[in-house]
């Protein structure tokens, strides 16, 4: 053991305590100069040990009990040892290695190094002070359990605290959701040895102990991307198209505000159950901070523009509709939709020739079928006596390839029809025809197309007419463009065979 340093009044004694101050002060202007204004604050507890430190020297030289001054003294040399500590610390953690850091070190980091610079500096001044640190530790076992198990709580903050910063779950400036009952969400501040501070939506800081962040579940809001999902989810009446519903309530979402064009909003149709449709809005948002007024902005944004066309946010209910159905009613809504088919059917050019009753005629043979968008309305190979007129929305034709498989060869729209191949000469589908977006079509049957036939025979040539010139300009036929009588030999060939199918 080192001899005990005796400062018995002698002119050395007052030397070295000269020197001492020198070296304080000398330390303190060079940490001054080396550190960050912001940080010239924390100067305050070496002075405290070095005022300590003053007293525990200046006492010992007046008192004369042998056992008072070296207290003192050691109290004296402790304290400056603390002090010289603390101003090495600064001066090296702040002045050398923070200063060229771009960014901060972890409070925790800092925390803890300054913890063991004080423990080593003790220990020299205990020794120094003639005390043998090992020596206090093992004779005061007692003292040791007491101290454990008091500071149990604490170690385990600060071992949760040390754990989470090799694994860095979260960083300073993320905003992380600590789920528990309530759940917390907030930007963190400072990450130090005991607890993680969060500045909460609420406006409010929040303590959370380390120990408890490790054992809770954390959503980290800023990982991997920096911006986080949001969900609204609304109801709609079944009597609104899923269709209507989207293309009314993007457009709004997506210029409001704090909503990011990308990734871009999206609607699910979600569900369906005893409030109506119901849809999941999904957006996404990079400032928490503002997280509750942009979803109430979205919010806003989904009632108004329903609200403009008319639809209205269904909500959980029975909805008794009393409405008389009279015979004169019913009639006119058959009439209603019959004049729709009538519509559709004027607008194909294939049955210019009909007269107007004829026409009517076809509109009562025929049936509405409606596609979501992506299903298959007919597919190659399979057989098939219906024909398809597009009433609304589009499809896809998708040929064969010549290698197995298929590709998309033409997208039909409004006017248009398809399906007639199979239907006048009794083939397998030619083509597979898929809803490009969803789409109402009007289907014509074998027995209607028979009447047409048998009253307007020239309406056979005319399609017939129409698949050849198809044919010829279709980059995936086996018919290459030809000369006028190769068309018509082709045309002929095909009036030959839908004749035969039908029997007229
Ligand atoms: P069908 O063969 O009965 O069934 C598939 C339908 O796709 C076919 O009738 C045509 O109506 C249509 N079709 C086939 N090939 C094409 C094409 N190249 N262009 C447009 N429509 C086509």
């Amino acid at each position: 053991m080192d001899a005990p340093l005796d400062l018995r009044g002698s002119s050395e004694e007052w030397m070295l305590a000269g020197w001492a101050l020198l070296l304080f002060v000398v330390l303190t202007i060079a940490a001054r100069i080396m550190t960050p204004r912001t940080h010239r604050i924390r100067y305050g507890a070496s002075v405290i040990f070095l005022i300590v430190a003053a007293l525990g020297f200046v006492l010992g030289e007046m008192v004369s009990s042998p056992g008072a001054k070296s207290f003192f003294a050691g109290l004296a040399m402790i304290s400056y040892g603390l002090c010289l500590a603390r101003l090495l610390f600064l001066l090296g953690f702040d002045g050398i290695i923070a200063r060229n850091r771009r960014e901060p070190i972890p409070r925790i980091l800092r925390d803890i190094t300054q913890g063991v610079v004080f423990f080593v500096a003790a220990i020299f001044a205990l020794r120094a002070a003639g005390v043998e640190p090992g020596q206090l530790l093992t004779t005061s076992a007692l003292l040791t359990v007491v101290a454990g198990m008091a500071l149990q709580e604490t170690l385990g903050n600060l071992a949760a605290g040390l754990a989470m910063q090799g694994e860095r779950p979260f960083e300073v400036g993320d905003w992380i959701e600590v789920h528990g009952t309530p759940s917390h969400i907030g930007r963190v501040r400072e990450i130090n040895w005991r607890a993680t501070r969060l500045h909460t939506l609420d406006n409010v800081e929040l303590v959370v102990p380390n120990g408890l962040l490790a054992k809770a579940m954390v959503t980290n809001h800023d990982r991997p991307h920096g911006a986080a999902r949001r969900s609204v989810y609304f109801h709609v009446a079944y009597s609104v198209p899923p269709r209507k519903v989207h293309e009314i309530v993007l457009p709004g979402v997506r210029e409001a505000s704090g909503v990011l064009a990308s990734p871009a909003p999206s609607l699910v149709t979600f569900g369906f159950d005893e409030a109506g449709v119901s849809y999941w809005l999904r957006y996404h948002i990079n400032d928490l901070s503002r997280r509750d007024a942009i979803d109430g902005g979205v919010r806003d944004r989904v009632w108004y523009s329903l609200e403009r066309s008319g639809i209205s946010i269904a909500v959980p209910g029975r909805t008794i509709s009393v409405s008389e159905v009279t015979p004169a009613t019913e009639q006119a809504r058959v009439t209603q939709r019959l004049e729709e088919r009538v519509k559709t059917i004027e607008e194909i050019d294939l049955f210019s020739p009909l007269s107007p009753d004829e026409r009517r005629q076809l509109a009562e043979d025929a049936r509405a079928e409606i596609f979501a968008a992506g299903e298959t309305i007919i597919r190659r190979g399979e057989r098939g006596d219906t024909m398809y007129l597009v009433k609304s929305g589009e499809v896809t034709v998708r040929v064969d390839n010549g290698s197995g498989g298929e590709v998309d060869a033409v997208t039909l729209g409004v006017g248009t029809f398809f399906g007639e191949m199979s239907l006048l000469t009794g083939d397998p589908r030619r083509a597979t025809v898929v809803a490009a977006s969803s789409c109402e079509l009007l289907v014509i049957g074998h027995v209607a197309f028979k009447k047409l036939f048998v009253a307007h025979p020239e309406v056979a040539k005319q399609i017939s007419e129409k698949v050849v010139e198809r044919d010829r300009g279709d980059a995936f036929s086996k018919l290459s463009a030809g000369t006028k009588q190769e068309t018509e030999i082709a045309e002929r060939a095909l009036i030959g065979r839908i004749k035969d199918f039908f029997g007229i």
